[in-house]
């Protein structure tokens, strides 16, 4: 009895000292010579910290789910900036998985990026890793700059940097190194850029302006809002030494204070910088981007704010202040540099799975043009997240007032060019039309349904309800929507059909539909107009072109 106690007792301690033993914190040193370092990632591991050190450079910490078996996929790290030198990586799990890391110029899966089987075509995504909001929406010098938060270390939320990838077209879009990482103030969320022309902050050199990014550090006990200067275009930033320029958390008795839009307020010649404080957007002013003011508050806004002016129908001298949150509900309001003062809403313009949408500063011409995150999975995919197609904003007179209209960009006609088109078909006509299309796996499809002996009508691919129309309940897509004539018995629609997504732009942008575009399970049926006795007024069919090659 005694020997067996004593047996199973020496006998647990031995495996005590070999599971200790091999997750014992492990260390490797590594002499940078390639471009990248490749990490296998496995979902069965769990989260366990790193933590990257090389002279000269701040140490980074972040969590990942090193694999020491079979990796679900490879994420990569871009460590040209380190050639030549030292980089010690210490990880705190199994230690086993630390070997397996290794140097590349190219990304592990290289062979294969952009054209996996469930990559969206045309609309942007990461190499590799989570990505959501959109963050300092620029345009400079012939370049789009697109940030957004990402996790370059795993497809799941965490790890908080700014992902940077830049166009000259808003279309084709480049991924380059990140830009923003964790650092003692915390994890890099979201926020916007500007252009300080008039070198307000001082950081700018010479003739060229900084590119300067506001962005929340979100840390365990607060969330600060703090500044990072660029002189060269976003590719490398320095953050201001005085962070945090906004500490709000006693103010608001609330860790939820973030996501700066900050913007230039030219009657005013002052910064404004829309910030979401707990249970709304709050205004604060500035001289220089590091001293900021408090202003007002308007609350019903939850994260990612958007302030913004726009002519009513294209006439500069009536116009409206927009304001939205996250969600994209936004009020029309008035706006004098201090206080926004709403007329009118709440109203929503888009639906489904689109959130934190931000415009681009210093557009061209007065375009409001904005991106939105698509909470969108590509299925086995060593990513996830996406970016919905740019659309341009603009306010237009509809019998309820001014409201909000989306529609994609002009530059994205490119993408699509058309390969048939009919008119005034039955629903079997242009069901027996649209078969040879059912295959394609990206597609436009532009069309107008007329009802007259139905009280609902609709577009489905493989049994998704791309359209679904209750004139009867003024629903669409199960949200309320009443056509700009009350006794229109029309609906037309855009609909963009990428891998893994779909947008529908109703009656010229008056309510957009984002959907996950839902894996064809056992229904094969294509496409499907449904309807009592619908005509197609108008049916057009457009080849998608890969924005990647
Ligand atoms: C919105 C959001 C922001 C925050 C960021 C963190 O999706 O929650 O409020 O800054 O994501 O990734």
């Amino acid at each position: 009895m005694m020997l067996s106690l004593l047996k199973s007792l020496l006998f647990s301690t031995i495996i005590l000292l070999l599971t200790s033993i091999s997750t014992f914190a492990g260390e490797i040193e590594l002499k940078i010579t390639k471009k990248y370092l490749n990490f296998p990632i496995s979902h069965k591991e769990d989260r366990h910290k790193m933590t990257f050190q090389a002279a000269g450079h701040e140490d980074l910490t972040v969590v990942i789910r090193l694999s020491s078996n079979a990796p679900d996929y490879w994420v990569f790290k871009d460590v040209s900036n380190l050639k030549g030198q030292t980089l010690k990586i210490s990880y705190d799990g199994d230690e086993a998985g630390l070997s397996k890391i290794y140097q590349a110029d190219k990304i592990e899966g290289n062979a294969s990026l952009y054209t996996e089987k469930n990559r969206p075509q045309f609309h942007f995504t990461t190499q590799r890793g989570w990505i959501n909001d959109p963050n300092g929406l620029l345009y400079h010098d012939g370049e789009y700059h697109l940030f957004y938060q990402h996790n370059p270390f795993e497809r799941e939320w965490e790890n908080m940097h700014w992902g940077h990838a830049v166009s000259t077209d808003l279309i084709h879009w480049n991924e380059l190194p990140l830009a923003l990482f964790p650092d003692k103030h915390g994890t890099m969320f979201s926020g916007s850029a500007v252009i300080d022309y008039k070198n307000s902050a001082g950081f700018n050199k010479g003739n060229t302006p900084a590119l300067i990014a506001a962005y929340t550090a979100d840390s365990k006990e607060k969330q600060v809002q703090c500044i990072a200067y660029s002189l060269d275009n976003g590719r490398t930033f320095t953050k201001y030494e005085g962070n945090p320029i906004i500490d709000s958390k006693k103010v608001w008795n609330s860790k939820d204070t973030r996501d700066p839009k900050v913007f230039w307020y030219e009657p005013g010649d002052h910064w404004v910088m829309v910030l979401n404080e707990r249970d709304g957007h709050s205004i604060y002013n500035s001289e220089d981007l590091k001293n900021w003011e408090y202003q007002s508050h308007t609350t019903g806004f939850w994260e990612c704010p958007e302030l913004f002016e726009l002519p009513v129908d294209g006439d500069p001298s009536n116009t409206l202040w927009v304001m939205y949150g996250a969600s994209g509900t936004y009020m029309l309001g008035d706006f004098d540099g201090k206080v926004f003062t709403p007329i009118a809403g709440k109203y929503l313009y888009t639906s489904g799975p689109i959130y934190a949408a931000q415009t681009f500063t210093n557009m061209q011409n007065g375009r409001r043009v904005q991106m939105g995150w698509g909470r969108i999975t590509h299925p086995e995919m060593p990513f996830k997240g996406m970016m919905m197609l740019p659309t341009e904003l603009s306010l237009r007179n509809t019998k309820d007032g001014p409201r909000l209209f989306n529609l994609p960009v002009k530059e994205t006609e490119q993408l699509f060019s058309p390969i048939k088109q009919w008119e005034t078909l039955t629903a079997e006509k242009a069901n027996e039309a649209l078969k040879q299309f059912s295959k394609h796996e990206e597609l436009r499809i532009k069309t107008t349904i007329k009802l007259s002996h139905a009280t609902g009508a609709g577009l489905k691919l493989n049994g998704q309800g791309m359209l679904d129309y209750d004139l009867n309940f003024n629903k669409l897509n199960g949200v309320f929507y009443s056509p700009n004539d009350p006794t229109s018995m029309e609906i037309s629609a855009d609909i963009y059909i990428d891998r893994t997504s779909i947008e529908v732009f109703i009656d010229g942008g008056a309510l957009t539909l984002v959907m996950p575009k839902t894996p064809e399970t056992n229904n094969k049926e294509g496409f499907y107009f449904w309807g009592n006795n619908i005509e197609i007024k108008n049916l057009e069919v457009y080849n998608a072109n890969s924005i990647w090659k």
